[in-house]
């Protein structure tokens, strides 16, 4: 069949399928034109509106069916319509366990086509009760975790409501993982032999100031994946014995829980420094060891560990360093600008917060956020992930080098600028460009 038959084929047979209700395709809400969209929710709400990609990444705050189908369906009937209307989708479920057990899509998203929904973790908590637990259970460890990932920590984060909401869809798109179950086993295959895989979570953890992919991708257990995994058999759960290497859910989810959390120690993704060695968090130190301990001796892998703990130390004495070097020149006003002659952040207004301000300030404290938040979180998560390349050169040890040095040097041109000022008489304001612009104009709460 040629794809034009094929298309007018297919709107036949959908009308055919929905008795031919097609709705007016703009349905006017009670909120106005933009339904749902029309505000965001949390404490900033009425600073931001959701990009339309919100309804899938929060749809029980979001989503709204389109009104196009009108009908009850059930079982094969929905499967026979979509395997025209989206024929991908309806391939993956026939591929899946699902659909083997019985598991049709108005199991998961209803079955009136006016009120279809997208199902959220308490829907698969119908049938898969342990996993969900597991999964909320990662709320009581604090965070980060992906039971909390997208509401306290995108939604209510001020600094990102601050800015033009395309600009930051990254934050959503990531951080959605807490509310759908889909983020490591996708849909509509939901295959657990997917998400045993590194190449799962690289989906997200990668970046800036999260680089676990690259680190793991450079160790060796990451190069004996890439070289082997091809013949291990991923449908065996992630249990000893069952793999030659670890992949990151044999570590972070031992014996697949769902709580990836449980043997994290909590340091703000390493910006704080925390003594991971420390007799308090002994328990939990003993948790790993016991995992290295699958396929190293002990011995080995706590002297591994004791040598990790030592190198996040001395970043953060590299850290202190700069820290101090920026913090004098604020408190003798030689930074340009200061906080106060910059737009104001939405939440802190013009607090000065150092390590926590990535755009809209100088040059140096960028440099310095790059210092702690970038490279001082490269070299925690090579370190643990023995990466030697990451945790030494490129992005890690040296690369805080290069930054410290830059600090210090231009710490050292503000001063004699500002004596050479001061020797001429010349009073600096600083420039309107810190303020207003066409991109900073777009910045909330300028006034
Ligand atoms: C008569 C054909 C037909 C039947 C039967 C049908 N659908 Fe649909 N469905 C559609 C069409 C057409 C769309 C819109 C697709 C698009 O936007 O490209 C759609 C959209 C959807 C969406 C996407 C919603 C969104 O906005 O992202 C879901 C989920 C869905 N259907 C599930 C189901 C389920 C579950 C059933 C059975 C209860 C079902 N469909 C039965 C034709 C059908
Ligand atoms: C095990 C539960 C489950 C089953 C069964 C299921 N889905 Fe889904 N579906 C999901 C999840 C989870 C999402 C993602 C929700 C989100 O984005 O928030 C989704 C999203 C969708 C979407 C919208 C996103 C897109 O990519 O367009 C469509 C359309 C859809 N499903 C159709 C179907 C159809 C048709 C079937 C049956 C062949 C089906 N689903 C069976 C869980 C299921
Ligand atoms: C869809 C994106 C996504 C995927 C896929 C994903 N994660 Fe995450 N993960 C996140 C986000 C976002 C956070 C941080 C949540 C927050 O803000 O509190 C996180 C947090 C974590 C944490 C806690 C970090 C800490 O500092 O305590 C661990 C451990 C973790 N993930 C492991 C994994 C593993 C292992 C996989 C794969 C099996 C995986 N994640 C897949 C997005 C994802
Ligand atoms: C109506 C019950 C039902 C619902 C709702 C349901 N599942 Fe399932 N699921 C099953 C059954 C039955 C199996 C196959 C038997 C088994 O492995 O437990 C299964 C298997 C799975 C598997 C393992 C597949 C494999 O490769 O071994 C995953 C992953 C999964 N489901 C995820 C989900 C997610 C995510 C949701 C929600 C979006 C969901 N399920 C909703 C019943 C359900
Ligand atoms: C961070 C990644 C990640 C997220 C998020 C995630 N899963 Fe899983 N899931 C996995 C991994 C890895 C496995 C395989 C575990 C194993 O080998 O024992 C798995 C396996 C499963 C299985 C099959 C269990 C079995 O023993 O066959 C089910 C069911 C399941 N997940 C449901 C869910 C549900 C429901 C959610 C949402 C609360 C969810 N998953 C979210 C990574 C994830
Ligand atoms: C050999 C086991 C192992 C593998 C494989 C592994 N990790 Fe880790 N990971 C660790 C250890 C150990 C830590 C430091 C744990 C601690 O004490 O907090 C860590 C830390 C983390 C953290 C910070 C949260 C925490 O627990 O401190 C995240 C997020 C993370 N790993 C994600 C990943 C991802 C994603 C992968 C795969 C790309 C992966 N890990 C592979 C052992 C592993
Ligand atoms: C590529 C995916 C991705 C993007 C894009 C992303 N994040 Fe994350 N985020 C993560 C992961 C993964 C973690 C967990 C890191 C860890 O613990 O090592 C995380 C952690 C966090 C944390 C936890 C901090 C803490 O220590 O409690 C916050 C807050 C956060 N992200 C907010 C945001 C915001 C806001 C944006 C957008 C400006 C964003 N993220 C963009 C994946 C992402
Ligand atoms: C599932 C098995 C498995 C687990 C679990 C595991 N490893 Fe490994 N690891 C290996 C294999 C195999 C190698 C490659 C051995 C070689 O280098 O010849 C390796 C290599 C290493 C290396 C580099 C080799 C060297 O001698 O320098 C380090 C370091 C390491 N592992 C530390 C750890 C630590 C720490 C843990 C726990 C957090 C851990 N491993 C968990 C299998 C594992």
């Amino acid at each position: 069949m040629n794809s034009a038959i094929k298309k007018i084929f297919l709107f036949f047979f959908v009308c055919m399928m929905a008795s031919c209700l097609f709705h007016c395709p703009v349905s006017l809400h009670a909120e106005g034109i933009l339904g749902k969209l029309a505000k965001g929710e949390g404490k900033w709400g009425q600073h931001w509106k959701p990009i339309e990609m919100f309804r899938w990444w929060d749809p029980e705050h979001y989503f709204e069916p389109e009104n196009k189908i009108e009908g009850v369906f059930e079982g094969e009937k929905c499967v026979i319509c979509h395997t025209l209307t989206t024929p991908r989708i309806a391939i993956d479920w026939k591929e899946s366990a699902h659909s083997k057990a019985g598991v049709t899509c108005d199991k998961c998203h209803g079955s009136d086509h006016q009120k279809i929904q997208l199902p959220n973790p308490d829907t698969c908590a119908k049938c898969h009760p342990e996993q969900v637990n597991e999964f909320k259970s990662e709320k009581e460890t604090g965070h980060p975790s992906h039971a909390r990932a997208f509401h306290p920590d995108v939604v209510e984060a001020g600094w990102q409501i601050s800015k033009p909401q395309p600009e930051v869809a990254g934050c959503a798109q990531c951080h959605a993982v807490e509310n759908k179950c889909d983020s490591c086993h996708f849909r509509h295959r939901f295959k657990a032999a997917e998400a045993r895989r590194p190449e799962a979570c690289s989906y997200c953890h990668n970046g800036p100031d999260h680089r676990d992919t690259e680190c793991y991708t450079t160790s060796a257990h990451g190069v004996i994946t890439a070289l082997d995994g091809d013949n291990w058999d991923w449908d065996k759960p992630l249990k000893v014995g069952n793999y030659r290497a670890p992949t990151c859910a044999y570590c972070h989810m031992y014996n697949g829980t769902h709580n990836a959390v449980e043997n994290a120690v909590y340091s703000h993704i390493g910006v704080e420094e925390i003594d991971r060695g420390a007799e308090e968090f002994a328990e939990k130190r003993k948790a790993w060891t016991n995992i290295c301990n699958d396929c190293h001796s002990a011995r080995f892998a706590a002297a591994y560990l004791r040598g990790a703990d030592e190198t996040v130390k001395v970043s953060h004495a590299k850290v202190r360093e700069a820290k101090a070097v920026v913090e004098d020149l604020h408190k003798e006003g030689l930074l340009d600008a200061m906080p106060k002659d910059l737009a104001r952040y939405l939440d802190e207004g013009h607090k000065w917060n150092l390590g926590g301000r990535m755009y809209n300030v100088t040059a140096i404290e960028r440099e310095f956020f790059d210092m702690l938040v970038y490279q001082g979180t490269t070299i925690f998560k090579a370190a643990f992930h023995m990466s030697a390349n990451l945790q030494t050169y490129e992005l890690g040890a040296f690369k805080q080098d290069e930054s410290l040095a830059k600090i210090k040097s231009e710490a050292s041109k503000l001063r004699r600028l500002k004596s050479l000022e001061d020797k001429v008489g010349i009073k600096y304001e600083s420039f309107d460009f810190w303020k207003v612009g066409e991109y900073t104009n777009s910045l909330k709460v300028i006034k």
